[in-house]
């Protein structure tokens, strides 16, 4: 097992290792005192490991209550988030209880904005079940739900107490919802880490995970210590989002984060070659780590249509968007970019 300790607003463990979710209770107890646990999760995660996880944290003396949403991005919103509130109010949960996120990004985001709000504000855990999850959403605090005009535009910087990646999760994944996940691992290498993008590169879906996931958490909480509410250094953790998000919102959320994500970095690492900000095999070698984790890298939709998407995204601010881009593998910079500039931008990259 791993442990990062990532320095907050609230200082927390991030534990990586085998069969955590049976210890839970143990791990648990060690950082918040016995009480009653909510667990949230969905319908797709509860009846994998909502039972073991329960009666861990019964053996170590928590009372346990539990609310399952319908799977899928389209829970993430304002009627679930209500229902949970509902659920912990009816329920007589306090502030000295304890929620528990049990699955993937779209439970850990709102379950961490319920954790935020209820009662002004409950600690909670977060307890990843997919990769994607694992390496970005349930490390640093960010926590959301989607509003009609777009995704993730109620939310709160609200820091877990504890994060257990339990890595036999990922043995139940998916293998599509498995590779979604690697574009986010990817990112961490184009953006901080040349060694680990070779690493990717040399063993693709073989990756050490322990290791890589370790690494990406250690590296995600180097920039959360440093710019924890997004103002500055953190939103390099945005390379390929910006286009990927336009990617997601033109195609009604059919086309996943991860595919989206993946096609953000093809497309804008082609386009700072084509504008010389950096070498143009840095795209290729991009590439090349994609097609090995079967991601795509090319999209239908217009610059036109990705241009109004991206200029809806909350990277925006006044009349420029920070895109960030490539110089090399294993470092990226801010690029400021008049939204005038932005369309001409993306088109270099499609
Ligand atoms: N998912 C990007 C961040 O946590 O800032």
């Amino acid at each position: 097992m791993k442990t990062i300790c990532v320095d907050a607003s609230r200082s927390y463990q991030v534990h990586i290792g085998q069969q955590l979710i049976p210890q839970a209770g143990t791990y648990i107890q060690k950082i918040h005192p016995v009480c009653k646990a909510a667990i949230i999760s969905d319908s797709n995660v509860y009846p994998l490991f909502g039972k073991n996880l329960e009666s861990s944290l019964l053996e170590s003396g928590f009372s346990v209550i539990s609310f399952v949403f319908t799977a899928g991005e389209s829970s993430k919103n304002g009627k679930t988030y209500l229902e949970i509130l509902n659920f912990l109010a009816e329920n007589e949960i306090t502030r000295s209880d304890l929620l528990i996120a049990l699955g993937g990004g779209v439970v850990g985001d709102i379950t961490g904005f319920a954790a935020a709000t209820f009662l002004r504000g409950v600690s909670y855990v977060q307890i990843p079940t997919t990769l994607l999850a694992m390496v970005d959403s349930s490390v640093g605090g960010k926590t959301a739900i989607d509003l009609p005009a777009g995704k993730n535009l109620a939310g709160a910087f609200y820091q877990p107490s504890l994060v257990l990646c339990d890595l036999s999760t990922l043995d139940q994944l998916p293998q599509e919802v498995f590779s979604d996940g690697c574009a986010e691992v990817i990112k961490y290498g184009v953006l901080y880490d040349a060694a680990l993008f070779a690493h990717l590169a040399d063993n693709g879906l073989e990756f050490d995970r322990e290791s890589v996931i370790a690494r990406c958490v250690e590296l995600k909480r180097n920039v959360v210590k440093e710019d924890e509410f997004d103002t500055g250094a953190r939103q390099m953790l945005n390379l390929g989002h910006t286009i990927g998000h336009g990617i997601e919102k033109q195609s009604d959320f059919m086309i996943s984060h991860g595919k989206a994500v993946a096609i953000g970095m093809a497309v804008v690492s082609k386009a700072a070659g084509a504008y010389g900000l950096c070498d143009s095999s840095i795209y290729l070698r991009i590439c090349k780590v994609l097609d090995l984790f079967k991601l795509p890298k090319t999209t239908n939709y217009s610059a036109e249509a990705l241009y109004i998407s991206a200029l809806s995204d909350k990277k925006r601010s006044g009349g420029t968007v920070n895109l960030i881009v490539p110089l090399e593998i294993g470092r990226c910079a801010i690029q400021k970019t008049s939204t005038n500039d932005v369309k001409s931008f993306i088109k270099a990259g499609l």
